[in-house]
């Protein structure tokens, strides 16, 4: 951020990659005008993915900032005795005596869309960093916009309709491949979504969580799902996150999947994370 732009308040923006993202430069998220808040919501309708490098946010100006985006209360969808303050949780492999464990598992994770599993799944979750390992644990985004927009004709018109169950089953992992846990949560979504602001298609499927499509049998279904994460998974839909210190990544759940690279697991990783509201589904 240049001198120039904290005098006077001039808010740039930079795309992160061809796929997807935008990097909003020129503000302090503890002290926004009505009018650069206003930018960050733009930028993040149309980039998917928003990031604002080098902030210092105390867990209070994080839940403020992330109060900003509307909706309803912040839920994290995790258990409620590890938020700090509403919505906030720590996702990290570091265990402090005055703080909540973190919530996710540690290592590589699959490409997902938060809350998928939810019947008003979260629309959309920030990150902040605030310690990262020298290399790996970079955070992956898919834009799904692309990918459904790619796919043949003839495979938009087959998948038109169709709805599949989403699992949160971490224990069998890809859930396709084992008897997901009858009391894991689940819920059943439509594969192409409607973002309710863009009003943009998009495949809303997921490798780590869809388990199958519905009305189908299994070997039709898993084909299916196998070729719509191949479509999502291209490289050309992704843009790989490196992050630095003072990052806040704030991603869109409803248009974007994100996954996560592996990482030396004695290396400390602290994120704290903010969840948006839910919202229904289109
Ligand atoms: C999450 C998540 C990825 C990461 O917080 O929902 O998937 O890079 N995090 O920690
Ligand atoms: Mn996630």
């Amino acid at each position: 951020m240049s001198e120039q732009a904290q005098v006077t308040g001039v808010v740039t923006t930079r795309p992160l990659s061809d796929a997807l993202g935008a990097e909003v430069r020129g503000v302090d998220l503890r002290n926004l005008s009505a009018e650069q808040n206003q930018k960050i919501l733009d930028a993040w309708h149309e980039n998917l993915v928003v990031l604002i490098r080098n902030q210092t946010l105390s867990e209070e100006d994080q839940v403020r900032f992330g109060k900003l985006f509307g909706g309803g209360a912040l839920s994290s969808g995790h258990i409620p005795a590890l938020e700090r303050v509403e919505g906030l949780v720590y996702v990290t492999n570091v265990k402090q005596p005055d703080r909540p464990d973190g919530i996710l598992p540690d290592g590589e994770m699959q490409f997902h869309s938060d809350q998928c599993y939810r019947d008003h799944p979260s629309k959309g979750t920030m990150l902040y960093a605030i310690e990262i390992p020298s290399e790996g644990g970079n955070t992956l985004f898919a834009n799904t916009y692309k990918s459904y927009e790619a796919l043949p004709e003839a495979v938009k018109q087959k998948i038109e309709g169709l709805r599949a169950l989403n699992v949160y089953d971490y224990g069998v992992n890809p859930t396709r491949c084992g008897q997901p846990n009858a009391d894991a949560p689940s819920h059943v979504h439509p594969v192409v979504r409607t973002h309710p602001v863009t009003r943009r298609k998009s495949l809303f499927v997921n490798r780590l969580m869809t388990a199958r499509i519905e009305g189908m049998p299994k070997e039709e279904s898993d084909a299916l799902l196998d070729y719509l994460f191949a479509y999502q998974e291209r490289p050309e839909f992704i843009y790989s996150h490196r992050w630095q210190v003072g990052d806040v990544l704030i991603w869109d759940n409803r248009c974007a999947l994100h996954a996560r690279t592996d990482f030396d697991s004695k290396q400390r990783r602290v994120m704290r994370r903010i969840t948006l509201p839910a919202e229904a589904v289109e």
